[in-house]
């Protein structure tokens, strides 16, 4: 069966991932910030590293761990909202995590990848990050973050478009977790199932994709 790969696997969007990706008999592998913690995660089977995406540190013990495995499917999901309002900290500390640490684990992992059949590479990206989508304004640090993520994983995508790679980064829809609230349209459950659809009928010529739960090509 395949391997998955997922960072922030413990809550969210992550967890469902992993537990549909297990469900379906696929090996997970799963990371968390805090994997003592990781009950959830822990009870569908996945096995569980610690990675913290703004430390190299972690990136580079992630790595060690990891060796010369095959990942068919990474999924880059770990993500923050940042701050509401202008804060210089607050914002540089949400693009390290949500375009940064990203692209850096697309690049360090990226021999892992190409060593598996499915060659797959996921950024959980959002639709706050089109530009053209743009009509209600605020939340600057994560929208510029998710813009700043497009524009890499797209250039990656273009940079790698003869090794058999293929990236796509993905809106999962207004989804109910602890960043999306309790009013989202969608469950997770509906979102995850939607992505997973999507990411199964990803093909090559589709990479540099950005694109919704539906299948949906979305403006940059
Ligand atoms: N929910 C939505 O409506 C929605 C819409 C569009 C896009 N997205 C994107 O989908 C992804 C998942 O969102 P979600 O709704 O599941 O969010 P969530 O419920 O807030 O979960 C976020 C996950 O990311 C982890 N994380 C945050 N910062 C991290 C860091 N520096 N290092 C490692 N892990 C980190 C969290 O770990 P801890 O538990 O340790 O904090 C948690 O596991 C995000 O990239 C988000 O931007 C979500």
């Amino acid at each position: 069966m395949p391997t998955v790969l997922i960072t922030g696997a413990n809550r969210g969007l992550g967890l469902e991932f992993a537990r549909q990706y297990a469900a379906d008999g696929w090996t997970v592998i799963a990371t968390a910030r805090n994997p003592d913690a990781a009950t959830e995660l822990k009870a569908t089977g996945a096995e569980v590293h610690p990675f913290e995406s703004a430390d190299p540190a972690s990136l580079d013990a992630l790595q060690a761990t990891l060796g010369d495995r095959a990942i068919d499917v990474l999924i880059a999901n770990a993500g923050m909202m940042g701050p509401q309002q202008f804060d210089r900290d607050g914002w540089a500390e949400t693009l390290l995590t949500n375009a940064i640490a990203p692209t850096e684990l697309a690049l360090r992992l990226k021999d892992n990848v190409l060593a598996s059949q499915q060659r797959k590479m996921i950024a959980l990206s959002s639709v706050m990050g089109s530009i053209t989508g743009n009509d209600s304004g605020g939340l600057t640090a994560y929208r510029s973050s998710k813009a700043a993520l497009n524009a890499a994983w797209r250039s990656l995508s273009i940079d790698w478009k003869d090794s058999g790679l293929t990236l796509a980064m993905v809106h999962p829809g207004w989804v109910q977790t602890d960043m999306g609230g309790p009013s989202a349209q969608i469950d997770a459950t509906t979102s995850v199932a939607g992505l997973r659809k999507v990411i199964a009928g990803l093909v090559p010529g589709d990479s540099g994709a950005f694109v919704d739960y539906q299948g949906n090509r979305l403006d940059w």
